[in-house]
């Protein structure tokens, strides 16, 4: 018998997190779902089928206490299909200069954006080397460009997605992926752009949804993929690493 296919999803309460919770739950995948406001969380859990399997696990991902709940979950089941590593932070908003962001500031964005996801993943691998997994880390455009006022961000993001391709390349039982998952109509984008009307960006549903279920589908080598990318007919291949050089038609988070 196929065993029912299990994931953990970070930042589960809202926008990209929350719309693949619902995408996954739909093709009967049991869940363990996790942010820290849990009125937010149980809301997420509630509007899924009534039939989904679903643990909601409120917390702060750069909390190891909270990391080792997520973990005696992730034990109970035996293996982990998919680890996705979603949850975020901007760091203070508006964003601000380099030279006006603190280290203290720069640490707490590091310590969500890099340290977390690298932490479960180390406690979360036996588990998905047992499902043959998938570590899917969501990045931004943010890592590989270099605008202004998004520094601590986008230095964040370098690095998860560094972590992301070299335990790729580690790890030759489960597959690590980077997703820049475009802009996205959501309450981090808004933050970023406050006050501005972010009505054209897409819904996290209308592509970044789909690109990754495209990744969890076709499985293809680890790397970092673009969500745009993976949504052509072309074959599937990783994103360059490198900025291309073009100049930035938007900012996305
Ligand atoms: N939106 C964009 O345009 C865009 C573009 C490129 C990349 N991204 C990336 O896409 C991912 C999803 O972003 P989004 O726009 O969907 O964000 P969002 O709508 O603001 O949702 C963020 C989620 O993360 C949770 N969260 C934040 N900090 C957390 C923490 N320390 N511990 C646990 N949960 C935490 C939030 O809930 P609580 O606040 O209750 O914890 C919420 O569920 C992020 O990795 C982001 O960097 C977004």
């Amino acid at each position: 018998m196929t065993p029912i296919r299990t994931a953990l999803i970070t930042g589960a309460s809202q926008g990209l997190g929350r719309a693949l919770a619902g995408a996954l739950a739909a093709r009967g995948w049991r869940l363990l779902l996790t942010a820290r406001t849990a009125a937010d969380l149980s809301a997420t859990a509630d509007a899924l089928p009534v039939e989904a399997e679903v643990v909601a696990v409120p917390g702060d991902v750069s909390d190891a206490d909270h990391r080792d709940d997520l973990r005696l979950v992730v034990d109970e089941w035996g293996r982990l299909d998919v680890l996705v590593n979603n949850a975020s932070t901007l760091g203070p908003t508006p964003l601000r200069p380099l030279r006006d962001l603190t280290s203290d500031e720069l640490a707490e964005i590091l310590s969500v954006n890099v340290v977390a996801p690298h932490a479960l993943a180390r406690l979360l691998l036996p588990a998905l080397e047992v499902a043959g997994g998938v570590v899917l880390d969501i990045s931004s455009d943010a890592a590989v460009e270099h605008y202004e006022t998004w520094g601590g961000y986008g230095a964040s993001k370098a690095a998860l997605d560094h972590l992301t391709l070299t335990l790729g390349a580690e790890q030759s039982r489960i597959r690590a992926y980077a997703l820049d998952p475009g802009d996205m109509r959501t309450a981090m984008h808004q933050s970023a752009f406050p006050g501005e009307d972010i009505s054209d960006r897409p819904l996290p549903s209308d592509l970044a949804v789909p690109a990754a279920l495209s990744l969890l589908d076709r499985r293809p080598e680890s790397g970092r993929y673009r969500a745009s990318d993976l949504l052509t007919d072309a074959p599937t291949a990783p994103a360059a690493t490198a900025p291309t050089g073009a100049p930035p038609s938007g900012v996305a988070s």
